[in-house]
């Protein structure tokens, strides 16, 4: 049973808020990764379709997973501890006829990750330092691949030296310690992309504007807890105020070695 102060703690939010959580965010599937840019990767690298098992560790509302299944017929498990998430992955399975591929399990990932092993591929997009630090998270990543196996992680470094005191980024550290820290077992970066102040803003913008409406309506429908929903807003508008002036996003795939 995953406890309600857990998922509270995690989207920096009161426990009130919570059950609100799906409803702010229902205009968003991918929670923070590029689908887009992971499928393209992968297609350069010419895995086999029917042998692929991928995890998708914190896979939100499957973006990234439903993606892989139904370009590359992989066989996906995507672990999530938020069951409205796990749940709107299942529906968007179906509805992309990707459900016999797909597999979406409510878990939290510190304790699956010790378990899940033999994938030839793991991915950790947007999580913000669940599993501590990079090279303690990569410690974990990989022992869930073979070898050659293939570990995605969409996180970000600073673009100065300060450290940043916001939950998500405090393990945050500057390029040269990012990339010790991802390679810190031997393992080979293959490729890096690293996102434009612009790219990030639109994203953000976008994002952000969907989430205000939502928080509008809901306050309109619960006037008594409207104040709950703006500060929801606001610490979202706080945190893309960090990604954009503070953070460089980045994308690396690394090869197990
Ligand atoms: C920002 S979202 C990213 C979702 C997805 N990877 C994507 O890129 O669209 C982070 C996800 O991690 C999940 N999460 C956070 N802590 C977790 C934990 N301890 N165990 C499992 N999932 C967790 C959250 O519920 C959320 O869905």
């Amino acid at each position: 049973m995953i406890q309600e102060n857990k998922i509270a703690e995690y989207f920096n939010v009161v426990p009130e808020l919570v059950p609100f959580i799906p409803e702010l965010l229902t205009d968003l599937w991918e929670l923070g990764s590029s689908p887009e840019l992971i499928l393209q990767w992968i297609h350069d690298f010419g895995l086999p379709p029917d042998l692929t098992r991928v995890l998708d560790v914190g896979c939100g509302k499957g973006a990234v997973s439903i993606s892989l299944a139904k370009k590359f017929d992989f066989q996906v498990k995507g672990i999530d501890f938020f069951e409205p998430f796990i749940k709107e992955a299942e529906k968007k399975a179906k509805e992309f006829n990707v459900s016999t591929l797909c597999q979406f399990d409510l878990a939290d990932m510190r304790e699956a990750v010790l378990s899940e092993t033999e994938y030839n591929m793991v991915i950790y997009t947007a999580i913000g330092g669940v599993l501590g630090s990079l090279d303690q998270s990569i410690g974990k990543l990989r022992q869930t691949v073979n070898e050659g196996g293939l570990i995605i992680i969409d996180d970000g470094f600073l673009k100065n030296s300060e450290r940043i005191d916001f939950p998500g980024y405090r393990y945050c550290c500057s390029y040269k310690d990012t990339v010790e820290q991802l390679t810190s077992y031997g393992d080979q970066i293959i490729k890096e992309k690293i996102f434009s102040t612009e790219e990030i803003r639109f994203i953000n913008q976008q994002n952000t504007d969907w989430i205000s409406k939502r928080a509008d309506n809901l306050a309109r429908q619960f006037p008594r807890q409207a104040e709950l929903f703006y500060d929801f807003v606001e610490n979202e508008k706080k945190e893309c105020k960090i990604i954009e002036h503070d953070v460089n996003c980045a994308v690396w795939m690394i090869q197990k070695m």
